[in-house]
């Protein structure tokens, strides 16, 4: 089964490279760039990776993205991915990345986005995987800092299609960035957010009415609220599920309580993501992997998740 799916041609539409991050390349990087790892080594980072909830993983997750300093470390991380993608036939990816995670720690803003950029290029032409780059506010911080951030981006406007909204979702709705979600859209940016992974069915709500997004991420939350699902349906509004994140960070308890194949089976255009793929234990082909392990997952049901991620792309 697993080689199967792995051969099943999709599209990957929520994944932060900053989450694609391997112990190994974090060890490489660090040496690069002589920084100290508070880890003895990859065994005991690899261990560190038992989370309680998304603030858990966000922790470690900034905390890792600190070995990235230079153009040539974010080419690196991108292209790994993109070998990824080739390897588990990801035919399209439209990865996100968070700028200010990076400005905020004193890199200047066109060296990530410069070095991304460069690698989905060069993914484009040498390996044929069509992309498309989403840049991703940290919902964390004000919206000021959020409208700054766009701003900066104007110049580089052509290396990205879309804006997204993550990091810690309790007390930040959607809501925080009406203006820099409207300014965005303005430009002629296509809309995303995550909403509904430990956030209430309300900020699913105001993800669609007040940012005007045209998918949600993770948006699991929605099983709470029938005519939000009523919603999905009608409108074919897809959700970038992820189910390996999900567990591994306690939105539910065990795969076998996924929503996943009964969203599918109502109509909601669910897809199949790996969000943080080298923190939760797998890439997409994994991710597919445990829905059939734990869930009974068919074939003719892998096919119809996997031409929903075909049919919710949205990058040019
Ligand atoms: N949720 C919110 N923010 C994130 C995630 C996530 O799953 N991964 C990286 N940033
Ligand atoms: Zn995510």
């Amino acid at each position: 089964m697993y080689d199967w799916l792995n051969r099943l041609p999709k599209a990957e539409l929520h994944m932060h490279l900053e989450g694609s991050l391997e112990p190994e390349l974090l060890f490489t990087l660090a040496r690069r760039n002589a920084i100290d790892l508070p880890w003895a080594g990859v065994e005991q980072l690899r261990d560190a990776y038992a989370f309680n909830n998304l603030q858990e993983f966000l922790d470690l997750y900034y905390q890792g993205a600190d070995v990235l300093r230079t153009e040539q470390d974010f080419y690196d991380l991108t292209w790994a991915y993109l070998l990824k993608c080739q390897a588990q036939n990801v035919v399209h990816t439209e990865p996100f990345y968070d700028p200010q995670t990076h400005t905020e720690r004193g890199i200047p803003f066109e060296v990530a986005l410069n070095g991304i950029s460069q690698a989905l290029q060069d993914g484009r032409k040498q390996l044929g995987i069509s992309s498309g780059l989403i840049l991703s506010f940290l919902r964390h911080l004000p919206e000021e800092e959020a409208l700054k951030t766009l701003k900066q981006a104007m110049p580089y406007r052509d290396t990205f299609f879309a804006v997204g909204l993550d990091s810690s979702e309790m007390g930040h709705p959607p809501s925080k960035f009406q203006r820099v979600f409207e300014q965005a859209r303005g430009e002629g940016f296509a809309a995303v957010a995550h909403a509904g992974e430990e956030g209430p069915p309300e900020y699913i709500w105001e993800a669609l009415d007040l940012l005007k997004v045209s998918r949600i991420d993770h948006g699991v939350r929605a099983t709470e609220d029938p005519k939000l699902i009523d919603r999905l349906i009608e409108e074919q509004i897809p959700l970038t599920v992820c189910p390996l994140s999900n567990t591994k960070l306690c939105v539910f308890d065990d795969m076998a309580e996924h929503p996943i194949l009964e969203l599918l089976e109502r109509g909601v255009k669910v897809t199949v993501n790996s969000d943080d793929p080298a923190y939760f234990g797998g890439y997409v082909t994994e991710n597919f992997m445990a829905l059939h392990d734990s869930l009974g997952m068919t074939r003719e049901q892998a096919q119809r998740l996997a031409q929903n991620s075909l049919d919710a792309r949205m990058a040019p």
